[in-house]
């Protein structure tokens, strides 16, 4: 094996998703406190009076306490290099945790045993389920009273539409908590609270040992024997192919926050998790371990560091090896280029880096050339990756600056925002960039946005609420979309590409406008084009 497959082969890339609350950042930093990567918990977050992990760097995310954009963490264990993307927990981002997950080659899902698959989480699990990719559900929490883990494997088959398979199984939680019993060694892993809250001790011990019931307690010795003689009747078999198919979710039980059962996870996990997967180009799919280096962009973030005003693209490496020096082919613009800075990110410290390869995320300076979905490859190459489709958003306001002086930051914050896939931006026909009609997908955007205006572009905006709560794009190229027949309610706008949509208050009138416009085709995504 060479240096470039032994680099590549041993490369994880995962998203961590979770519910807010779930326990993903203590997860994640319990990680990475077992690679070394930090020295002490709490580094990666604080408490209560300065609830925020490193990785949230927006003032608003500490405000809020919510994680509002997704961010990259690097780090070693044994013999790996693990890639940790974090997603915002909350569901009106879900859109970034998409691009997200156009990044990884796997899932991590966090789930609060007592709470179960929650709302906002739905839509993640579809996202996931959507994309095919393996996933792995950590049930954390259970330290604190959970829901019946019977029912916990229900709902989430039930939510990703596929069969689990459960590697560990908890005996008992809460204050009753037990630890838990390993399937695939068939031995028990004792939980015993020790020294408080956050620390355990755990001991491994066989099913067939005599000293269990003392460890355990008879009534949990009988209930776990009676539980596995059921999962091993019921579950379905352990199949790797079906796992990195995304079609069987293996599920692992333990807390986060007492450390318990997080190592045997994580050692689990990078077993089971594939190493770099191939991508999809129109030419075929691309092999990571190609030694030609190819890459592309699943997220912009301007002025992460206030200080500088930047703007950071990341790249997710698809194949080959990144050298600082070497020249590579943007081909979205048919530019020749040096990538400028590039670095990898470990919250909020950024480290240049002068190599890289495929499975890794790397940042970038740049000047504003790059969009969402750009394919990046060596000279010499031509190939354009899958795009990345937006979702239809569902809020819309119409939005000018309070200041009409202010009309060229106005343009410029709309703009870059909406190249950073934070929000999307339509005009009515014929009208310029004076007053925009904003979508999102979720609610909260619109307070990061007007946020941002505020505070990065010095923008105060008068915003009014429009009804609209459906979008479509015409497909119809040889049609006039002024002489279409619509109802009064229904609105007429293009994206800045020039593209006709249609802005509906209902799905009754997005029925009536294709009944009574014949051969009308209107579409529910706009084909992987990012303004
Ligand atoms: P998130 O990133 O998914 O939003 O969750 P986060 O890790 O911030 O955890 C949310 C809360 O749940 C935190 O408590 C955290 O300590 C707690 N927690 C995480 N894992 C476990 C676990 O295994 N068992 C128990 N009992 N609690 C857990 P907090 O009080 O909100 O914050 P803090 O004061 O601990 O920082």
């Amino acid at each position: 094996m060479n240096n470039l497959e032994h680099e590549i082969g041993r490369r994880r890339t995962f998203a961590i998703i979770s519910h807010p609350d779930a326990g993903k950042t203590t997860l994640s930093e319990k990680f990475l406190l077992y690679g070394g990567a930090i020295a002490q918990a709490g580094a990666v977050k604080g408490k209560k009076s300065a609830r925020h992990a490193v990785s949230d760097w927006m003032e608003i995310e500490k405000q809020r306490g919510i994680s509002v954009t997704s961010s990259v963490m690097q780090f070693q264990y044994n013999n790996y290099c693990i890639n940790i993307l974090d997603t915002p927990g909350h569901q009106d981002f879900s859109e970034d945790t998409y691009r997200t997950l156009m990044a990884a080659d796997s899932a991590v899902m966090v789930i609060d045993a007592s709470k179960g698959v929650e709302n906002q989480t739905r839509k993640l699990f579809k996202v996931c389920a959507m994309r095919h990719i393996p996933i792995f559900t950590f049930i954390n929490k259970m330290d604190r009273e959970s829901k019946n883990p019977f029912d916990l494997i229900d709902e989430i088959e039930n939510e990703l539409g596929m069969p689990t398979y459960p590697v560990n199984w908890p005996i008992s939680s809460g204050k009753d908590f037990r630890g838990v019993y390993d399937r695939r060694k068939r031995h028990i892993i004792s939980f015993e609270a020790t020294g408080g809250h956050h620390q355990v001790a755990a001991t491994e011990v066989d099913l067939s040992d005599p000293s269990l019931s003392e460890l355990i307690g008879e009534e949990n010795r009988a209930s776990i024997m009676e539980d596995i003689e059921l999962l091993d009747g019921a579950s379905d078999e352990f199949d790797l192919k079906a796992v990195h198919e995304g079609r069987l979710s293996p599920v692992f039980f333990g807390s986060a926050l007492t450390n318990f059962g997080v190592e045997p996870f994580l050692e689990n996990f990078l077993e089971m998790t594939p190493p770099p997967l191939a991508r999809k180009t129109a030419e075929g799919e691309i092999d990571p371990f190609d030694k030609n280096f190819s890459a592309f962009v699943f997220k912009i973030q301007a002025n992460m560091n206030k200080a500088h005003r930047d703007r950071l693209t990341f790249m997710r490496i698809c194949s080959g090896k990144f050298d600082r020096e070497m020249e590579v082919y943007h081909v979205q613009s048919g530019k020749k280029m040096r990538l400028s800075q590039p670095q990898q990110l470990m919250a909020q410290d950024r480290e240049i880096i002068s190599e890289a390869y495929a499975g890794d995320i790397i940042g970038v300076f740049d000047p504003g050339i790059f969009s969402i979905g750009d394919t990046v490859c060596a000279v010499g190459k031509k190939f354009e990756f899958e795009g990345i489709p937006t979702f239809a958003p569902e809020h819309f306001q119409r939005v000018y600056p309070k200041d009409t002086m202010k009309r060229k930051q106005f343009v410029k914050g709309v703009t870059q925002i909406a190249q950073e896939g934070a929000i999307q931006i339509f005009h009515e026909p014929d009208t310029g960039m004076e007053e925009v009609i904003v979508g999102v997908v979720g609610v909260l955007q619109f307070d990061v946005f007007d946020y941002r205006m505020k505070n990065e572009y010095n923008v105060d905006l008068v915003k009014t609420g429009l009804p609209y709560s459906y979008i479509r794009w015409i497909e119809n190229k040889d049609i006039d979309p002024k002489t279409l027949k619509i109802s009064s309610d229904t609105k007429l706008v293009q994206d800045f590409k020039g593209n006709y949509l249609l802005l509906f208050t209902s799905e009754w009138n997005i029925r009536w406008a294709l009944e009574k416009n014949e051969g009308l085709v209107l579409s529910e995504f706009s084909r992987g084009d990012l303004q």
